[in-house]
């Protein structure tokens, strides 16, 4: 199937954060969600943008039936290891359900890597839920590996009141 792979731009928010809530609903968190269409439009495309996205798309005639044709992304951020040095951190893959196995998630994934590479990144890292074996195997096959069953570190986090706690002087 012809598809197309580009850099996300801001009329492309409605369509990211509709996705966002159908990984959400296919990872059994939709409630977290949180983050709106305008939250993407300031935090993604405003003078010091916080993430960046690569969409997929497809030609009108494979339109999904409620009209789609943006029907995977992938976010990501620039971040930084004290040992290897530049990093890309992937926030989000998603292809959706009637797209997957055809090239698309690999080419997003793909394109991030590419990305991270020209701006001397050494690593690609990302998180995916322990259950969610179809997408670990997906990973596994694209030559990455485990670093909690490898090197035994866990993903950590301090929200709500416990940041704001956190955050007194
Ligand atoms: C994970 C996901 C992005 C993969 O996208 P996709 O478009 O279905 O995958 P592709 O068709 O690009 O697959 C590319 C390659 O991975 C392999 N692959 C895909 N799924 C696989 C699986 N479950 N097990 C082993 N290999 C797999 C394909 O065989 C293909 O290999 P090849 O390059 O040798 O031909 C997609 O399935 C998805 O959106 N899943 C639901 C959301 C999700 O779990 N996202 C990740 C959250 S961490």
């Amino acid at each position: 199937m012809d598809f197309s792979i580009r850099a996300a731009n801001v009329e492309d928010c409605k369509d990211i954060a509709r996705m966002i809530t159908e990984l959400a609903e296919y990872e059994k968190m939709a409630d977290h969600v949180k983050v709106t269409q305008r939250d993407l439009e300031q935090d993604g495309f405003s003078k010091n943008p916080f993430f960046h996205g690569i969409m997929a798309e497809v030609p009108e005639q494979h339109k999904t039936k409620e009209g789609h044709t943006k029907i995977g992304y992938a976010l990501y951020f620039y971040s930084y290891s004290s040992w290897k040095g530049r990093a890309v951190y992937m926030e989000d893959l998603y292809v959706m359900p009637e797209f997957r196995g055809k090239g698309i998630g690999k080419a997003l994934m793909s394109k991030v890597a590419q990305l991270g590479l020209a701006a001397g990144c050494n690593q690609l890292n990302f998180t995916v839920l322990d259950w969610n074996k179809s997408s670990l195997d997906f990973y596994l096959s694209q030559g990455c590996f485990d670093v909690t069953a490898n090197m035994g570190y866990h993903c950590m986090r301090c929200e709500g009141e416990a940041l704001e706690h956190l955050a007194q002087p």
